[in-house]
């Protein structure tokens, strides 16, 4: 069994800043991640990091913007840690040699993006994630802080007390894909879930084909909420033919959107008459399929972005990632045509909940990045503020991990008794799916019993009276046990179902159904699909029976926390009746404050979401955010 202080999960931004933040503060930290980290999705990240570093601007206009862009459902204590520390951060980038984009007198760049007041993104090129994920594995490297690579993290060990507030989480397992070996990893102080996005839900989507929300699906699964997961972010310009992302910062260097007939239709038919392109990107992207859906769509299927007017100098100076995008994966010169664009999955504002400090409810598990929901993002994204929470957030979970005091949050964790309920859950959900050789462990957490029949505790105390105590490494050896029984499982049955089949069928359906439209019928629709995979996935097999580098085996895996989020999201989204930030309701077309300024909160109760709501906190430091018309 590996052994440290504190493991980090996931090997992108909020991965590699929290292992170095627990490494300054004394820590022995690894990271275990299924991808070598510079091929993490971070560095697909183009636009930017929104940082609030020039005279004229503060982080409250930067809170502000935010909190607006979340259609106020954002958490006021963790917008403004975000805006206030992401100064900070960035320069610290800056420190360890982040190549930004510069004006000609030095002093970092920083562009326009969608919904801001200012132009606070910094950048560097149109490849911003690249150079974050580079300049931070350096400092990884430079500490010589372990990091087990193509190792897939498939099972937390986490003890099993009714209340999942009571759990305790001693480690994860995982799976050496170079080998086929399944290995347990005990942290001492702390786990740090950093897994990224869950995009391969849908299946025109900017995401990598890693982005399953394995970190989400897991903690979910040991008892850890999920916190507004109807909430996803459809970016307006993506390319048609394979979902590859054209960054907002076009448009914030001013590129321009038109339509089938020439229209520059953000200002003609009214969809954003101050901010235009740069509108937020919920409204951008309704816009766009509007025009698609109104017959000024081309091919009846995307718009047109324009950058050729800015020049190529400008062009190959700001945003020459761009042009190689869109020649290499779409055909198109952009110095000499338009662009073909259209709305795509790009980002999940909901997730794991946490606290300021990165904190789930379950001892020693901690989120961070886009698989967390702590929330800054509230019901709608601002383009710029994900680089930012990886880092702002990454470090302080990094930080509390490791054993450093933050102070009190103000944001609570886990289910309270106050909190509202709702059994509106009108289709039953079965109990999870699991495939792992007959036995559904999908709905507990792995303490459970020992292989030798007595009860785990999460007591660290307790001498072994009525309540055995497991010890940690009791915890752990578990859940390797079910892990490997699992997998042998898989790997030994011989016929059923592939999860190529199912996971294309649930991607296609959340495509059609939990878009950027939605109704009532579709997401009922989407929820009957996913009930017939999760279904059909207890008979999944995997027909590969090699050790080593069995990607059927791992997309198997994955299929199931496909499935979980699937559903949770579906469910968050027929729960929410209003229209708020990302989530417009056909037939529910106005916000309703007096309703929902509250976060729809899914726990995984023994198989079962329950579906519960926590209020959303708008009181800041100084100042309370008073909810107003979102307009740009
Ligand atoms: O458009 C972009 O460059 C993406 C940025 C973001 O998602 O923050």
């Amino acid at each position: 069994m590996h052994e440290h202080d504190v493991l980090v999960i996931g090997g992108g931004g909020a991965g590699l800043r929290a292992a170095i933040a627990a490494h300054e503060e004394g820590a022995d930290v690894a990271i275990v991640t299924k991808l070598h980290p510079v091929r993490s999705h971070t560095g697909a990240a183009e636009g930017g990091i929104n940082a609030a570093i020039r005279d004229g601007d503060s982080w409250d206009l930067h809170a502000y913007d935010t909190m607006k862009g979340s259609d106020y459902l954002g958490d006021a204590p963790a917008i403004e840690t975000l805006a206030q520390d992401s100064p900070g951060e960035t320069v610290q980038l800056e420190h360890w040699g982040m190549p930004f984009s510069r004006e000609d007198d030095g002093r970092v760049s920083q562009r326009p993006f969608g919904g801001l007041s200012f132009p606070r993104t910094t950048y560097a090129g149109a490849e911003t994630g690249h150079h974050l994920l580079h300049t931070m594995y350096e400092q990884v490297v430079k500490r010589g802080i372990q990091v087990y690579d193509e190792w897939y993290v498939s099972r937390l060990a986490v003890t099993d007390e009714d209340d999942p507030s009571d759990r305790q989480c001693h480690g994860v397992v995982a799976y050496d894909i170079k080998t086929g070996q399944i290995e347990g990893f005990k942290a001492r102080n702390g786990v740090i879930l950093a897994t990224g996005g869950l995009g391969q839900v849908y299946d025109h989507t900017t995401n990598a084909v890693a982005n399953t929300g394995d970190g989400a699906a897991m903690a979910y699964r040991a008892g850890a909420p999920l916190e507004d997961m109807e909430f996803i972010q459809f970016h307006p310009t993506t390319l048609p033919s394979t979902g590859v992302l054209i960054s907002e910062g076009v448009r914030g260097e001013g590129g321009i959107l038109y339509n089938a007939e020439g229209e520059r239709f953000m200002f003609e038919y009214g969809y954003a008459n101050n901010a235009g392109e740069l509108a937020s990107r919920d409204v951008v992207s309704r816009a766009e399929l509007t025009e698609i859906n109104e017959g000024r769509g081309v091919d009846d299927e995307y718009v047109y972005l324009d950058m050729r007017h800015l020049g190529e100098e400008r062009i190959t100076d700001r945003l020459e990632n761009i042009l190689h995008l869109a020649r290499d994966f779409e055909g198109v010169d952009g110095l000499e045509e338009p662009m073909p664009v259209k709305p795509g999955q790009h980002y999940a504002m909901g997730g794991v909940e946490t606290n300021e400090h990165g904190q789930t409810c379950i001892d020693g598990l901690y989120a961070a990045g886009e698989c967390a929901c702590v929330s800054v993002h509230g019901s709608n994204r601002l383009g710029g503020n994900a680089l930012p929470e990886l880092i702002v957030f990454g470090a302080r979970a990094g930080r509390h991990a490791a054993g450093t005091d933050l102070g009190e949050p103000e944001i609570a964790t886990g289910k309270a008794d106050e909190f509202e309920t709702e059994d509106n859950l009108d289709t039953p959900v079965e109990p999870g799916a699991v495939a792992d050789g007959g036995e559904d462990e999908s709905a507990v957490a792995d303490g459970g019993e020992r292989t030798d029949g007595s009860r785990v505790s999460s007591d660290p105390r307790s001498d072994g009276g009525e309540t055995a105590v497991a010890s940690a490494d009791d915890v752990v050896r578990r859940a390797v046990e079910n892990e490997r029984t699992r997998v042998e499982y898989l790997i030994e049955k011989d016929e059923g179902i592939q999860q190529a089949e199912l996971r294309e069928k649930l991607q296609k359906s959340m495509t059609q159904n939990v878009n950027v439209f939605r109704n009532e019928e579709g997401l009922k629709q989407a929820l009957e699909d996913i009930r017939e995979v999760r279904e059909a996935y207890q008979d999944v097999y995997v027909d590969d029976p090699s050790r080593t580098f069995n990607t059927d085996l791992i997309h198997t895996i994955e299929m199931q926390n496909l499935i979980d989020l699937a559903e949770a999201i579906t469910l968050g989204a027929l729960a929410r009746d209003e229209f708020r930030g990302a989530h417009w309701r056909q037939e529910h077309q106005e916000r309703k404050d007096d309703e929902w300024l509250k976060h729809t909160m899914l726990a995984w109760d023994d198989g079962t979401p329950d579906l519960y709501y926590k209020p959303v906190i708008l009181d800041g430091e100084e100042k309370t955010y008073e909810p107003k018309v979102r307009s740009y």
